[in-house]
Formats: C-alpha cells, sequence, structure tokens
C-alpha cells in the first residue's frame, strides 16, 4: 500500500505533506534575529583564540618568541606547536589520512598557515597578543602552480613525508585506455580542449568558529562548532585525542551556509577544544573573512583537457580526459575515502557512451589544502563541465545544433536503471523531456534566428544561446562503497509521538540553511498523516548527544539519505499504531487499513469507523493493545542501495559587448528533475541559489595567487562574489521522474543548479562567438577575458 514512491498526484492533502509549498518553518527565528550562530555562544570566563598566521606561503621556523605577547594585558596563554606535543595533538589527519600540522611543526606550506594561537580575555586583546608574537621564519621558494610543481626542479614541499622527493601527491584512473584509443583511431570526427575548473572558496556567510569548553567536574568536553557532520567530527576527535567518544560532546548550532566548507576539521576547532582542556575554561575561536578564505577547504583546482570521438552524424563514441589536480599543501580533499578522485568519473554524463578513460595526476602546491565538495557531490561539477562543454565543442566542429546532438546521445528512458562504463548505476531519467521543456520555455528557435540577423547585420552585441543537460549523482551511500574515516556514509531518523498527539523528530544530517526543519516535517506529516505544524524538527542545535548518528549534510545527501530515514521510520510508527487504532477502533488489526489521502486509519468495509494517529497517540500512553510495549516513537538507520541521479537542462542566452567584452543575461531558464518534489517554494528558492553561485563561478570568482605564494584572491575585495546586481530573473520549471529505490521516489536537489549551470553560462558566451570558430572562454569569465576572445576572433568592435 505504502512501499513504493509516491506519485506527485498523492501531494497537497492540505496539511503539509509531500509537495506543499510550506512556509519554512525556521525562517520565524532567522528573520526575526534570532538564530544562533556559534559566535552567538556567550560562556562564563569564555577566553577568545586568535592564531598567528603565516604571511609566507613557503619558510622554515626558526623560532617563535612569545614573550612579548605575554606580557599584554589580558593575554592568558600563547600556543604553539610543541605545547601541543604534549597532548600529542600537534598533527591531526585529514580526512584523506594525510598529517596536517594543527600549528606549524617546523614548516610553513601555505600563506597564512597557523602558526600559533593566542589566548586572552577578548578578541581584541588576543588580536594585540597575535600581534606581538615574534616569528623568525628562513623564507623558501614557494610553489603554487601544480604544473610547476611537478618540475623535476620544483622545491620539495612535503619534507615531512619519509623519502618524498617530489610534489606529486597521487594518480587515479578510470576506464578502459586501450578501448578509448582505438575509439578515437577509428573515429570520422575527435575534437579536444583544455579548460581550467578553477580554484574557488565555497565562501558560506558564516565563516569557521568554534567555542570548546571542558568541564573537569563531569570529565566532559563540550564543542560547539560550525559543522556539517558533527557526528563523524566527535569521532575523528575522540581518534585523535584519545578522549574517549562519550566524554566528547559536538553541538552544531545554526549554521550559516555551509557548502562543503565546513565538512573538513580545521586547526582552529582544535585548537580552540584543546585551549579548553588545557585553560579549564571556554575558548571561543572565529575566523575572519580572509582567514577563511585564505586558509581553509578550497574547491574545484582541476586544469582539464577533454576529448570526444564521434561519428560524422553526431553519435559520440568515447570520451577521453586527462587531469592535473592541485592538492594545495596536504591532501585534504572531502570525499568518500575510496574515491581519491571523487564521483569525477561520472564525466560520460547524461549520454549512451560506452567507452570512457580517465586519468588523473594531483599535486602538492604551497597553498591552502582542500578540494572540498563545494555545493557537489564529489567532483562531480567538475564532470558535468568537462562533458557539457566538450559537447559544444563537438556541435561546433560538426556543425549541429547543440540541442539535437544532445537529443541524439542521450540515454532513453527505457534503458534505466542504466549501468555507465565508468560503473554508476543511473536509478531513473527522461532527459529529452527536461530538454524540451527548456527549449520550449527559452523560445530557442526565435533566440536562434535573432543570433543569426546580429551576425548578419554586424550588430554591436553578439547573442548567445548556452545548454546543458546535465546528470547530478546524490545521496552518498551506500556504505559499502562511500565511507568517511571508514565510518560508512548511512543516515538516520528518529520519531517520537507524544501523548497529546505531537511529534518531536530527530535526524542525523545537519542544516546550514536549506529547510530541513520544514521539509523532513512534511515527510513525516505525509506519512503519519499529521498536520505539519505538529511536527517539530529537532535542528538548529544539532547534538551528538541527543541526535542519532548521521554522516553530515553535504553532496545534497539529505533528501535522499536523511530523508529516505524519516519516511521508514514514519511508516515503522505507523505500523505500530495500526494495532492501537485497531484497539481504539475495537477491530481486528488485520482489518485497518491506512487511507493516505485522509490520513487516517479505516476500519475495512465501514468507512465511517476512522482515526488518525494524533487521535490515538495517547492510546500508546493511557490504552495500550494487550501485548504491545507502551509508547509510540521509531528510529531507521538508511544505508542507501544506491544513489540518486537529479537531473536537468539548463539554456543561458547572453549578449555579449564588442566594445567592452561585458555580458548580460538575457534570459536563464532551468528545468529541473529531483523526482518527487517535498516543497516546490524551498525547490525553488535551493535552484535559485545554485544558480546565483553558477554565475559566481562562471563570471566572477576565482581564488589566485603571485609567484611568491600570496593569496591575491583572498578577500571579498578580489574574490568577488556575485550580487543581486549580477543575477538575471530565473525561469524555472521542473520535471518529475521519481527515484524507483527511494521510499518517497524523491532525488537530492539543492547541488543540481550549482554543478549545471556553469557550462551552460560558457557554453553561451562561446555560442556568442562560435561562427568565428572560438572554441573555449576560460572561467571566470570577466570583461577583459571576454574581449581578448573577441579580439582573437577577430570580433572586437
Ligand atoms: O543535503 P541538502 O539538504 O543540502 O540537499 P537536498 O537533499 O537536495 O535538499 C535541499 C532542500 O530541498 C531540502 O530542504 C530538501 O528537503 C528540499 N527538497 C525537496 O523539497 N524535494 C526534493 N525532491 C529534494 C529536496
Amino acid at each position: 500500500e505504502d512501499g513504493g514512491p509516491q506519485p506527485e498526484k498523492h501531494c497537497g492533502h492540505g496539511r503539509g505533506g509531500m509537495g506543499e509549498d510550506v512556509k519554512r518553518k525556521e525562517d520565524q527565528r532567522f528573520i526575526t534575529g534570532r538564530g544562533n550562530y556559534v559566535d552567538d555562544i556567550k560562556k562564563p570566563g569564555m577566553l577568545h583564540c586568535e592564531i598567528v598566521r603565516s604571511p609566507h606561503a613557503h619558510a622554515r621556523i626558526e623560532n617563535i618568541d612569545k614573550s612579548r605577547a605575554l606580557d599584554v594585558d589580558g593575554v592568558v596563554a600563547v600556543l604553539t606547536a610543541d605545547d601541543l606535543r604534549e597532548y600529542d595533538l600537534a598533527t591531526m589527519p585529514t580526512l584523506m589520512a594525510d598529517t596536517q600540522d594543527v600549528l606549524v611543526n617546523d614548516k610553513v606550506k601555505f600563506q597564512s598557515q597557523e602558526v600559533a594561537a593566542v589566548i586572552a580575555t577578548d578578541r581584541y586583546t588576543a588580536k594585540d597578543g597575535a600581534q606581538k608574537v615574534v616569528v623568525d621564519y628562513d623564507v623558501l621558494e614557494p610553489v603554487v602552480d601544480a604544473e610547476k610543481s611537478l618540475e623535476d626542479d620544483a622545491p620539495l614541499i612535503r619534507d615531512d613525508i619519509e623519502d618524498k622527493t617530489d610534489n606529486h601527491c597521487l594518480d587515479w584512473e578510470t576506464g578502459d585506455e586501450e578501448a578509448t584509443a582505438e575509439a578515437f583511431e577509428e573515429a570520422d570526427v575527435t575534437v579536444k580542449e583544455d579548460m581550467l575548473y578553477q580554484r574557488l572558496h565555497p565562501a558560506p556567510i558564516e565563516t569557521c568558529g568554534a567555542v570548546g569548553d571542558y568541564d573537569p567536574g563531569k570529565d566532559k568536553l563540550t564543542v560547539h562548532m560550525t559543522s556539517q557532520a558533527p557526528h563523524i567530527h566527535r569521532t575523528l576527535f575522540a581518534q585523535v585525542s584519545g578522549i574517549p567518544e562519550h566524554k566528547i560532546r559536538i553541538v552544531s548550532p545554526d549554521v550559516g551556509g555551509g557548502f562543503g566548507n565546513k565538512v573538513p576539521i580545521y586547526p582552529g576547532y582544535v585548537v580552540a577544544a584543546a585551549a579548553s582542556y588545557v585553560l579549564e575554561q571556554p575558548v571561543k575561536w572565529v575566523e575572519e573573512r580572509s582567514e577563511n578564505i585564505q586558509s581553509t577547504g578550497f574547491a574545484r583546482d582541476y586544469d582539464m583537457t577533454g576529448e570526444l570521438a564521434a561519428t560524422d552524424d553526431g553519435e559520440i563514441l568515447a570520451v577521453r580526459t586527462d587531469v592535473l589536480a592541485d592538492h594545495g599543501a596536504y591532501n585534504a580533499v572531502a570525499q568518500p575515502s575510496k574515491f581519491p578522485a571523487g564521483f569525477f568519473n561520472i564525466f560520460t554524463g547524461s549520454y549512451d557512451i560506452d567507452t570512457a578513460y580517465g586519468s588523473l595526476t594531483a599535486a602538492y602546491t604551497n597553498t591552502a589544502p582542500g578540494g572540498v565538495a563545494y555545493r557537489c557531490s564529489f567532483r562531480v561539477t567538475e564532470a558535468v563541465y568537462l562533458i557539457e562543454r566538450m559537447v559544444k565543442v563537438l556541435a561546433d566542429e560538426l556543425g549541429m545544433d547543440p540541442a539535437e546532438i544532445r537529443r541524439k546521445n542521450f540515454i532513453q528512458p527505457e534503458q534505466f536503471p542504466y549501468e555507465s562504463t565508468t560503473g554508476w548505476n543511473y536509478d531513473s531519467g527522461d532527459y529529452e523531456a527536461a530538454l524540451d521543456k527548456a527549449l520550449e520555455m527559452a523560445d530557442y528557435d526565435h533566440y536562434r534566428e535573432e543570433q543569426q540577423r546580429r551576425i548578419d547585420e554586424d550588430a554591436n552585441k553578439l547573442l548567445g544561446i548556452g545548454i546543458s543537460s546535465f546528470t547530478e549523482i546524490v545521496g552518498a551511500g551506500p556504505g559499502k562503497t562511500c565511507d568517511i574515516a571508514g565510518v560508512e556514509m548511512f543516515d538516520s531518523a528518529e520519531i517520537r509521538v507524544h501523548p497529546t498527539g505531537n511529534a518531536t523528530v530527530r535526524v542525523g544530517v545537519q542544516t546550514q540553511g536549506q529547510g530541513h526543519e520544514t521539509t523532513f516535517a512534511q515527510i513525516v506529516a505525509e506519512e503519519l498523516g499529521m498536520n505539519v505544524e505538529d511536527i517539530t524538527v529537532e535542528h538548529g542545535d544539532t547534538d551528538t548527544d541527543t541526535d542519532p548518528y548521521g554522516l553530515g549534510t553535504y553532496g545534497s545527501r539529505s533528501t535522499p539519505v536523511a530523508g529516505a530515514a524519516a519516511a521508514v521510520a514514519s511508516r515503522k510508527v505507523r505500523e505500530k499504531a495500526k494495532a492501537i487504532a485497531a484497539n481504539e477502533l475495537e477491530a481486528a488489526e488485520e482489518d485497518i487499513t491506512w487511507d493516505r489521502e485522509s490520513g487516517e486509519f479505516h476500519v475495512a468495509g465501514a468507512p465511517d469507523r476512522s482515526i488518525t494517529i494524533t487521535e490515538i497517540a495517547a492510546g500508546a500512553y493511557m490504552n495500550k493493545p494487550a501485548g504491545e510495549d507502551p509508547g509510540l516513537e521509531a528510529v531507521n538507520y538508511y544505508d542507501p542501495p544506491e544513489m540518486t541521479y537529479p537531473f536537468g537542462s539548463y539554456i543561458v542566452i547572453v549578449e555579449v559587448d564588442r566594445e567592452t567584452g561585458e555580458v548580460e543575461f538575457e534570459k536563464f531558464v532551468a528545468v529541473d528533475d529531483c523526482g518527487n518534489r517535498i516543497n516546490p517554494m524551498i525547490i525553488e528558492g535551493q535552484i535559485h541559489g545554485g544558480l546565483a553561485q553558477g554565475i559566481g563561478t562562471a563570471m566572477l570568482e576565482h581564488v589566485t595567487f603571485d609567484d611568491n605564494g600570496n593569496v591575491t584572491g583572498g578577500d571579498f575585495m578580489n574574490y568577488l562574489l556575485p550580487t543581486s546586481m549580477e543575477i538575471p530573473n530565473f525561469e524555472t520549471g521542473h520535471t518529475v521522474t521519481p527515484s524507483p529505490h527511494h521510499p518517497i521516489g524523491a532525488k537530492g536537489v539543492g547541488e543540481s543548479p550549482t554543478v549545471g549551470s556553469p557550462p551552460a553560462i560558457v557554453n553561451a558566451v562561446v555560442d556568442a562567438m562560435s561562427h568565428a570558430g572560438i572554441t573555449h572562454v576560460e572561467m571566470p569569465m570577466t570583461p577583459d577575458t571576454v574581449w581578448e576572445k573577441l579580439d582573437e576572433a577577430g570580433l572586437a568592435a
């Protein structure tokens, strides 16, 4: 009756269940200034920590003189690696089992690396103290470019690794090299393009921070921290510090945006916790903006070569790619441990391509470590960019319409479940339906005519039309293939229905603004026939002491994994409620049926005899049937059988000014399919936000360095986030292709727009110039970059 996915027609019973535009419950506290973020936490006797950071990218530390800092009134302690070594905390493991200095042990490996920590009675005094720590550096030659770092004469960065003689980090490959080479030899047409997915930073509005609070009375360490994954962070804290796990409590309060930046563990967290342990007083550490951009997990930095082999009429026969990845000074990418290149091998995209080969080399450089999944499922963004850009390059080479070539190569609906040549098991899809809808919404044919008219009339503003028909992969596990530091990637939900008929829900994931307090309540409302107002999802204070263990929120895994757990836990509650309903309705349990529309239990054959869960909750506590345990609650730990594969088609129409190289958005259409939809209004918000981030990626953002290793794109003056001025009107649409294996047929959606939009935008700008032979423009497509291409093509006015 309710095992499988719920088709969309079930939506809208008026109780705030699946498919209803329920207003976000959490917004009451956010828009009235009552959010509770790490920096809002104030504890009696709380001290403040400021980190002393290296101005050099590569330097050996010869001496650290704390004395002048300790003389500052209010400075309580100055910690260096020597102090942490006593507690075995001078280094920490990264999520990829590399070893990173908490405070520099010997040699600085990137600018802004953590050298010392000053603890004082208030933040300003801590800052004054930090300026008085005198560090003697022996400055070494830095290398900030991955290609140069692999040259023979490059300075060695990781001399802390035994027998290491070069800056090589790792190699990885996927697919069949030989078969791919053959396909390329035999193909009618081959195309090749180099493209850099530049270094980005997730740049959440709230930077990272922590309040460590060791209570010697209870012998318990509580850490409030900006964490996207508090449970796994506690396990790692326990493993590294030796403090038993039940003596550590991590609380992730309201988090002001994560986007992957708050998945790794950073030195500041460890220092705040360690300092509170040593000083037996609470210690707060909160980063400034430039510290966040310059030292915490960056994203992307994949220098890719893409190649396609095809027939004359546009059938894609093979894809090949080679990547040079910059991992920074440590291997600290945040992705499932068996996937050194994340899910990059999904680079065959939405297309039925049976031959593929990919190889990757990663290098250490004197830059901050990272490679986090910035609103992305572990390198899917890079893979989607590669294939969607290459399809456009091929279309231009063949003189084919880019919509037509996509249609010709799409995996067809009847091919699902579809196993890709690189081993992914796509659950469901109807790519052509999404593309057709987008083409219609964009008025595609009209704009193609308009584009030609402008070329013919030698107009000052060229028109470009870009398409991206992306497939995402979200919802890691399953546990057998995906783990973080050995812990399998499942997730969890716990539901308790109280005697007066309302419910509290706890989940293993952590919200960072995505609206979980509303959407998880909607899942439970749908499954239990309750009103959404009667359900509280305890969020904004994810607490490892009380919440069920989960692997955290990133890679759009909340809905596919914890959302499934919430549905399954609800069904367990409903099963128990059935026995109580039978008791209350004085009928046999086998005669009780559940009606999703009304949200009631009925006695078969007697439609007037019905009862809701709210009405029978009391019975679980006050009038339980013989042989049943009291209470009405359930917990589910959900290990997904597969990931889910949301998809969409985006069409971007731009005007390119031939005089200035400026790009203006004329139209921006986004058609998404995330299976069954929980809250269309929240999805719309997710799409808008993600598209804005995609525009930032394509047009503005880049963490840059000079040759001395200085970060030249490390603050908001130089790392340009899009504002409302740069964001056009988005026209959104959707199709619904449920996931066949997800309990409510839902797929994730949060990152689709960030993943899918950059190639559509670049394809549009290239399309404005492709009649003059331009095949690629590097991101960010600033006016000067675009103007150079116009000039190269003889189009500059
Ligand atoms: O893991 P994260 O929450 O970042 O991503 P997600 O699972 O894609 O969900 C983002 C937001 O969209 C959440 O509030 C989801 O519940 C909501 N959503 C939805 O309403 N329907 C879907 N099919 C997928 C997500």
